[in-house]
């Protein structure tokens, strides 16, 4: 099948693009060069700001089947550009969609659980949004541009995406595992509940709903398990035997640009009735996510 992956420099395209190459005829698009390690793709620099440049490769290219994970997830770097937010979030995911629509491919765009205020996690497929800050807004509209424009469509939520594949940008999870190494005491908001995403198990649900499903509408795909911030860093520090200094702290404490939800999370229970590759608990997550980085020093 011909299938098109855009973020795929990201944490979740790009382990979408190492996990559908060889079985499918994948065209990975990411802006500027590639950053992955060779493999069966091909690669086209399209930028999802630029308002034509993401459906012209697309429409080049005839996909069945789309995942767009690419986004501006800089969390306080949208609240600082509203307007580049704006252009990148849902320009580049009409862009998608449109394409998608013209070209009667399937869509599974990436969204994420920031689309609620965290007053009441963990949420639900049904629980009625209300973002707060620019990038969860955007990403708010982005789900609605792509669920109104493209008619064959899923919008896919993680929350608190994490890898330890080779060359996978630093998230809170590897820095906990960097910093404890090097002896050095871990910050943790202890007031925000979340759920969390390793980029492995989550790209293979949204390939999965991509290609071997027909659902339409909102799913939750990140793993099942719903932890505060400090827990989830002592999880790690204890799967990868590392002792060392976890410092609560409040996210009121910390002066930061855009608000975070507080009691957030997702309900996984959907997809976990609908997909095959389950969410997976911590437990399991972290054994991954431990082999994964084991990976990284092996010769
Ligand atoms: N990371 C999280 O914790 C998190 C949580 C909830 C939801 N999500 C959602 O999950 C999806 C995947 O994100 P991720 O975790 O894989 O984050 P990521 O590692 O930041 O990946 C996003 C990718 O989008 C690319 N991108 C940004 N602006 C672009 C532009 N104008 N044109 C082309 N590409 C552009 C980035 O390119 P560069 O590599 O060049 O910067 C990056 O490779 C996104 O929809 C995100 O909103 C992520």
């Amino acid at each position: 099948m011909k299938v098109a992956i855009t973020g795929a420099n990201g944490l979740l395209g790009g382990e979408a693009v190492a996990q559908a190459a060889g079985a499918h005829q994948v065209l990975a698009l990411g802006r500027g060069s590639c950053r992955l390690p060779a493999g069966r793709f091909t690669w086209a620099a399209a930028d999802l700001a630029d308002g034509r440049s993401v459906e012209a490769a697309l429409l080049a290219f005839g996909p069945e089947a789309v995942l767009h994970a690419g986004a501006a997830t800089d969390v306080d770097g949208c609240e600082r550009d509203p307007a580049a937010a704006w252009r990148t979030n849902v320009g580049g995911t009409e862009q998608v969609a449109r394409a998608c629509a013209a070209l009667g491919a399937r869509l599974v765009a990436v969204s994420t659980d920031y689309v609620f205020d965290g007053t009441a996690g963990p949420y639900g497929e049904d629980d009625l949004p209300n973002p707060r800050g620019v990038y969860a807004r955007s990403k708010r509209c982005g789900e609605e541009a792509a669920l109104l424009l493209a008619p064959d469509v899923a919008v896919a939520r993680v929350a608190v995406v994490y890898s330890g594949r080779p060359g996978a940008k630093s998230t809170f999870a590897t820095q906990v595992v960097e910093k404890l190494t090097r002896g050095e005491p871990v910050k943790a908001f202890s007031d925000q509940l979340v759920t969390t995403t390793l980029a492995s198990s989550g790209a293979a649900r949204c390939l999965e709903l991509l290609l071997e499903t027909r659902y339409r509408g909102l799913l939750h795909v990140c793993d099942a398990t719903v932890i505060d911030r400090v827990a989830f860093a002592r999880r790690v520090a204890e799967r990868f035997g590392l002792t060392g200094q976890i410092i609560p702290v409040l996210t009121a404490e910390v002066k930061l640009l855009a608000p975070r939800p507080l009691r957030g999370g997702l309900k996984v229970e959907r997809a976990a009735s609908l997909l095959r590759n389950r969410p997976l608990p911590l437990d399991e997550a972290l054994d991954r996510f431990h082999a994964e980085w084991m990976s990284r020093s092996a010769p």
